[in-house]
């Protein structure tokens, strides 16, 4: 099982669940020493791998196979949960290209990288899962003002898994986004609800059956709109 921004938040509940039920897990975040703390503080510490994988970057992309490769012949999940600029105060009629470019760069380019890095190890598991930790601020139903580089990035992640989802049906592999809910966490702010519970919603799609869905959009196991 591999998290990215596996650090604090969401990624960090995701790491602790799987590892808590046992779970070989390879605990990601941008720089070894953030890796290393957080898989310091799991009770299961001891089958949880940490790895340097800033997603921007094409070296650790690499880098982040050939360490799982020292551990394991296969990836049976991918959980691609890094992001950032959830850019409360900026408006698409205004934006700043920079801020817009980076938000691609992680929570799109990002996932896309880490996929490809990996794609070969989860060809190798009899059961591969891709989840995409997407949100309903990418929603083009509820498409609306504000947050446009985070709502513009999660709705290129949507449509980056339904043509991942495509293209690796013949494969096995099952292929989702997900939205965690709104979630107490450092992007999320207070008021939302306990990471618990936006990891559950996460981990519900890491959990299907082989005839389970591929190339959908989903919130606590319920389909949601494109
Ligand atoms: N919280 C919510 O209400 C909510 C709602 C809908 C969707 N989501 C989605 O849920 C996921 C997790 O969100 P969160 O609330 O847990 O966010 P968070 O608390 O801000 O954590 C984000 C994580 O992503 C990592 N990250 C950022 N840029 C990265 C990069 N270039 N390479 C590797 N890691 C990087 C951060 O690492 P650093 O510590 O190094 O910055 C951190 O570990 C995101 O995809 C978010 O869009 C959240």
């Amino acid at each position: 099982m591999v998290v990215t921004g596996a650090n604090r938040g969401i990624g960090f509940e995701l790491a602790r669940q799987l590892a808590a039920r046992g779970d070989l897990v390879v605990l990601t975040a941008r720089s070894l020493a953030k890796a290393e703390r957080a898989a310091g503080a799991l009770p299961g510490a001891r089958r949880v791998v940490p790895v340097q994988l800033d997603v921007t970057s094409d070296r650790d992309a690499a880098g982040l196979a050939e360490a799982i490769r020292a551990h394991s012949d296969r990836v049976d999940v991918l959980i691609n949960n890094a992001a950032i600029h959830y850019d409360t105060g900026q408006r698409a009629a205004g934006a700043d290209l920079g801020i817009v470019h980076e938000a691609l760069e992680t929570n799109v380019i990002g996932a896309w990288r880490t996929t490809l890095s990996l794609l070969d190890l989860l060809r190798r598991s009899e059961h591969p899962r891709i989840v995409n930790v997407s949100s309903g601020a990418g929603s083009l139903q509820d498409m609306g003002s504000g947050t446009p580089a985070y709502r513009v990035s999660k709705a290129a992640l949507n449509a980056l898994t339904r043509t991942l989802a495509a293209d690796l049906r013949g494969d096995g592999m099952l292929v989702n986004a997900v939205c965690p809910g709104w979630v107490a966490t450092d992007m999320g702010g207070t008021g939302g609800r306990p990471v618990t519970d936006g990891a559950g919603s996460v981990l519900w799609a890491a959990d299907l059956p082989d005839d389970g869905p591929t190339g959908g959009f989903f919130r606590d196991g319920r389909a949601i709109p494109w």
